[in-house]
């Protein structure tokens, strides 16, 4: 049997990892600045999350959701703690579509009603609701068309009061930065007025965090850089590290009924572990402040380079919008200097490393940059 062939595969196969290291099946030797897509958040192979996920192996490494698991409840404690959202419940899952779906049918439950509202240039996910509510029709199905989803502008209230106001809205979904679009931030603006369109329209707010939470923009959200609060957030990516785990956080006005959601996988007890894993390792080494202070650096050595257009974003979600004659930087970055980086079109180069990226691997990026584009 064959692949179905949906990516296009770079001619490189990783078969090592440590830290922001990667070896090649040759032993080449890559720095990853990418993170597998924002998915790396304490490296590659930290020895605490192999000990404890190695450990867990040995003695359970799955077993259904119709009985006690106390790892659940540990990782809803430690996460509750660590958000700033203690008083709001988890619901467990495999990854960020999967949450960002079972977002949207905790918010129809909640309100009985089925209009979304979601923003131009949006990526929620690939499956059913999430697709449809991504703003790319290349990606959706004629399965997946519905009349429930409106688009709106970011950064235009004007816009968002006036579709909610057409009535029958359970939730407004809005992604903390936007990532797959280029790095696209929501004003604080913006954030307090969709707030507050959300309480008089009667909708939920639900805030992606999927690629921007989890320490990456030097705040556990990065809603939370505006100081607003959401009805429901969902995350997944970093959160276990490579592991598949997504969660759904819900807020405490939100009532939950059994049978209302379920999965088959979300939550089992190597996903716990790797995702209580990463939260020790975050703890422990202080990467959310790291995240912060290297965000800086980049934005510092970067942010007026001669080949960047645009610098965005906040901590380690960087978009950087290349100027004329530097398209094409990403592969040579990749195949000239061995660092592995992400995109968005062929103009913007995402970086999205590990919250772990140190100085010196930072530096030697830096120096790499500016030997290619002299
Ligand atoms: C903001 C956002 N939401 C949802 C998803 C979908 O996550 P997954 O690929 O784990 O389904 C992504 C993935 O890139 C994302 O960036």
């Amino acid at each position: 049997m064959n692949l179905f062939e949906v990516y296009k595969l770079w001619d490189i196969e990783p078969v090592r990892g440590l830290d922001t290291t990667l070896w090649d099946k040759d032993g080449e030797v890559y720095t990853d600045l990418y993170g597998g897509h924002a998915v790396i958040s304490v490296g590659h192979s930290h020895p605490h999350y192999v000990k404890m996920l190695s450990e867990q192996l040995g003695k359970l490494g799955f077993y259904s959701n119709a009985v006690q698991n106390s790892l659940q409840r540990d990782l809803a404690a430690r996460l509750g703690r660590i958000s700033g959202y203690d008083d709001y419940s988890l619901f467990l899952c495999n990854s960020g579509a999967e949450a960002n779906e079972n977002a949207l049918k905790v918010a129809s439950f909640h309100t009985g009603k089925a209009k979304v509202l979601a923003f131009r240039k949006a990526f929620h996910g690939r499956t059913s609701g999430a697709v449809a509510a991504t703003d790319n029709p290349k990606i959706q199905a004629p399965f997946n068309s519905t009349q429930n989803i409106v688009f709106a502008p970011l950064n235009d209230l004007e816009a968002v009061d006036a579709e909610l106001s057409h009535g029958g809205f359970a939730a407004v979904i809005v992604e903390g930065i936007q990532g797959v679009a280029g790095i696209y931030e929501p004003t604080s603006e913006f954030m307090h007025g969709l707030r507050a369109l959300c309480d008089k329209h009667g909708c939920v707010l639900i805030l992606d965090e999927i690629q921007s939470g989890y320490g990456r923009t030097g705040l556990f959200f990065a809603h939370q850089h505006h100081d607003v609060r959401a009805d429901i957030i969902t995350t997944a990516k970093g959160m276990g590290n490579g592991f598949p785990i997504g969660g759904v956080l819900i807020s405490p006005s939100i009532k939950a009924a059994y049978g209302m959601l379920g999965t088959t996988f979300g939550g089992n007890h190597l996903a716990c572990t790797a995702a209580i894993a990463v939260l020790d390792i975050i703890e422990n080494e202080h990467l959310i402040e790291n995240a912060a202070r290297m965000g800086e650096y980049f934005r510092k050595a970067l942010g007026n380079d001669k080949a960047v257009k645009e610098y965005r974003g906040k901590g380690l979600m960087i978009g950087m919008e290349l100027n004329d004659g530097y398209v094409g930087l990403r592969d040579r970055l990749l195949f000239e200097k061995h660092f592995f980086t992400g995109a968005a079109g062929a103009r913007v180069i995402r970086l999205l490393p590990s919250l772990t990226v140190s100085k010196e691997t930072a530096e030697n990026f830096v120096n790499a940059w500016r030997e290619l584009t002299l």
